[in-house]
């Protein structure tokens, strides 16, 4: 398979792709794209309007779109996708096609840290949020690891170490499938 360049970051709300990624393109020269940015800017809308009005189908159904639009455009890029991105099989299949695809791993105990005054995630409003967290993660942890080619562990690790496990995933030569 003749794999793009890119790094996509995958992984739970909050897992910290968004800014692993924006660090990653800082340091190493490279462009940032984030799927949940891509759909607000191109239906001019925020995430949570278009769950309030439209549902979460056509928000999935705006996902796929979005990474077969990205797939024409990125290269050489990080592409940070929604947490719910890679439940889809086809966007596991897409996502493989785009890049490297690295699975950002963090626990529950550090979600709820980093998830306690967020707003802006309509899955996760209302309600005990460990409990959706625990839920979510229960449904989904699978399908990550599935998309994944690289596993980064998270918690309480620095930047460089993470980017280091990309990098040496990729030298022992993982993007040659
Ligand atoms: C979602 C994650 C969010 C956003 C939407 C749904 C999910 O993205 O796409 O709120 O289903 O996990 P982040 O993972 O960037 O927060």
């Amino acid at each position: 398979m003749n794999r793009k360049n890119n790094i996509i970051l995958i992984g739970f709300m909050g897992s910290g792709k968004t800014t692993f990624g924006r660090w990653i393109t800082r340091t190493h020269n490279m462009e940032f794209l984030d799927t949940d940015e891509y759909i607000e800017n191109k239906y001019n809308k925020l995430i949570k309007d278009i769950f309030r009005d439209s549902g979460e189908e056509t928000f999935r159904d705006m996902e796929t779109q979005a990474i077969k639009e990205l797939a024409q455009v990125c290269d050489n890029c990080v592409i940070s996708v929604g947490g719910g991105l890679p439940v889809r099989e086809v966007n596991r299949s897409l996502l493989k096609e785009l890049g490297i695809v690295v699975y950002l791993e963090a626990s529950v105990d550090e979600l709820v840290k980093r998830l306690s005054k967020d707003t802006s995630r309509p899955l996760l409003a209302g309600g005990n949020l460990r409990e959706k967290i625990e839920s979510l993660m229960t449904a989904r942890e699978a399908l990550y690891k599935d998309a994944a080619d690289v596993i980064v562990k998270t918690d309480g690790r620095r930047f460089e170490d993470m980017y280091a496990d990309i990098v040496s995933a990729v030298n022992i030569g993982i993007m040659e499938d």
